[in-house]
């Protein structure tokens, strides 16, 4: 009886444990890097290894744009009017926690100047 009650406790730190350790940072550019693991590819992939955008990909620029306006895209593409098919399954993909990490770490990196759009 005193195991069963021992088991939530344990899956209660390790949960509060996860959530901290993503509020630190680094998940956000994990995410960029090596995508989210759970259908969220790495942002480079598309948008060049710098995140400076790809001309060949015609991708914009995400290095140094604002937090808030990559969350509005992200929100937009998944959203009803989202008309990009590349976009909607990546930002689908992305629980608001990682939209969040990946905006405050794109626009934490110093704009590169891509390609306009
Ligand atoms: C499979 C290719 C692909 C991947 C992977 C990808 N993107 Fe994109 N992304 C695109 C394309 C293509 C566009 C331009 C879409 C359009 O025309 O609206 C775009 C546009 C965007 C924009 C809009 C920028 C602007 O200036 O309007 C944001 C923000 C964005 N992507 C964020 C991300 C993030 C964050 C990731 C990684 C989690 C990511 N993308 C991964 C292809 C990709």
């Amino acid at each position: 009886m005193r195991d069963l009650l021992v088991l939530p406790v344990l899956v209660g730190s390790f949960l509060a444990l996860g959530s901290a350790v993503a509020n630190m940072g680094p998940i956000g550019s994990q995410i960029a890097h090596n995508g989210n693991g759970h259908g969220a590819p790495a942002c480079i992939a598309c948008h060049g290894e710098q995140l400076e955008g790809d001309a060949v990909l015609k991708t914009p620029a995400l290095a140094g744009l604002p937090a808030e306006f990559i969350l509005s895209r992200l929100a937009h593409y998944s959203g009803p009017q989202g008309h990009n098919a590349m976009m909607r399954q990546v930002a689908t993909a992305l629980g608001s926690d990682e939209r969040q990490a990946v905006a405050a770490y794109l626009a934490s990196l110093t704009a590169i100047g891509g390609p306009p759009h």
